[in-house]
């Protein structure tokens, strides 16, 4: 997207909603140097925070993820995106194919130093209908076992942590006070408008909340804002079951975990009675939850297992 681009973006959002001042503005962008030569135009146009998605700091692996940059275009995009923009973060994978805890530590702890005041850090996923998925289910592509998975996340925890840098989410770290705003509005479930190509949205309006879905393909989604002002696919009204089940869902990847006076406040139902089940509290027993007045959370012991959790809480 070209710096102009952005700049009427954010015209059309200021002309169209409230923008305060201190609004954070976040733009995604790939660590090339065609991308970084851009971002003084960027901030011009008002991005005040950059999210680089740097995947690795080793060469092979950045071929081996299919990216089109190498490790020296990242350092350099992550030195001028941080002259650039007063925040900033970046991207990297991990438990990767024939990555060792000892390598990840090393790799890590370069991360560490590059970084400013926020850094997303996620465990390699393979997802059905991608190419890594038939070379996975081939025996193609050799990833850690799950045990050196987990002992990887566990000490990125401690390493990030000690850095000044704790997770705040289960893949996210950052210093107190630099978490990503946009983000936390997802995980709070909190409303966001979704525009562009495949965009998701959950608005509240006449008394319900609706899903909003975006024409998925670019060639699509323009057609239908020129012939008719929009590109919604499908608005869905979500009832109270599937709200209750994305706001945990969204809410327990958080350290602070699920405020259940929000839920409350936005849907007027309790969401502890929607999840009072035996399964629960043997998750509250044996330590994988927890749960103060306000907040029902996800233990350190239990965010790394979520996935598991879920199926327990949410059968
Ligand atoms: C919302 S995605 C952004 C997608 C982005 N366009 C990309 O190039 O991957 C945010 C981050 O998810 C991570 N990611 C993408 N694919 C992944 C996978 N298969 N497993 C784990 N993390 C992944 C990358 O670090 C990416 O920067």
């Amino acid at each position: 997207m070209s710096g102009k681009t952005v700049d009427q973006v954010l015209k059309r959002i200021a002309h169209n909603w409230d923008l305060p001042d201190q609004a954070e503005i976040t733009l995604e962008a790939n660590p090339t140097s065609v991308e970084a030569s851009k971002f003084k135009d960027f901030a011009a146009a008002g991005v005040n925070r950059v999210s680089l998605g740097i995947q690795s700091l080793r060469d092979q692996d950045l071929k081996a993820l299919g990216r089109e940059h190498d490790v020296a275009e990242s350092q350099a995009a992550i030195k001028l995106a941080q002259k650039s923009f007063p925040r900033m973060s970046f991207d990297l994978i991990y438990a990767r194919m024939g990555q060792t805890v000892a390598d990840w530590q090393v790799e890590l702890q370069e991360a560490i130093d590059l970084a400013a005041g926020h850094l997303s850090l996620y465990q390699l996923t393979i997802e059905q209908g991608t190419a890594f998925y038939n070379a996975f289910h081939r025996g193609k592509l050799i990833l850690p076992e799950e045990e050196v998975s987990a002992e990887m996340y566990e000490l990125t925890q401690q390493v990030c942590a000690d850095a000044g840098l704790p997770a705040y989410e289960i893949s996210n770290h950052a210093r107190p006070g630099q978490e990503s705003q946009h983000n936390l509005t997802y995980w709070r479930y909190g409303e966001y408008i979704g525009v562009g190509p495949g965009a998701h949205g959950r608005l509240f309006y006449e008394g319900e909340l609706r899903a909003t879905v975006q024409k998925k393909k670019p060639e699509d989604w323009l057609k239908g804002v020129a012939t008719s002002g929009h590109a919604t696919d499908d608005v869905e009204i979500l009832p109270l079951r599937a709200q209750a089940e994305e706001a945990v869902m969204m809410g327990l990847r958080l350290v602070e975990g699920i405020n259940l006076e929000a839920f409350r406040q936005t849907t007027g139902h309790s969401l502890e009675a929607f999840l009072a089940s035996p399964q629960v509290e043997t998750l509250l027993e044996t330590g994988f939850l927890t749960k103060d007045p306000h907040h029902l959370k996800a233990t350190e012991k239990g965010r790394p297992l979520l996935n598991s959790l879920l199926t327990e809480i949410l059968p």
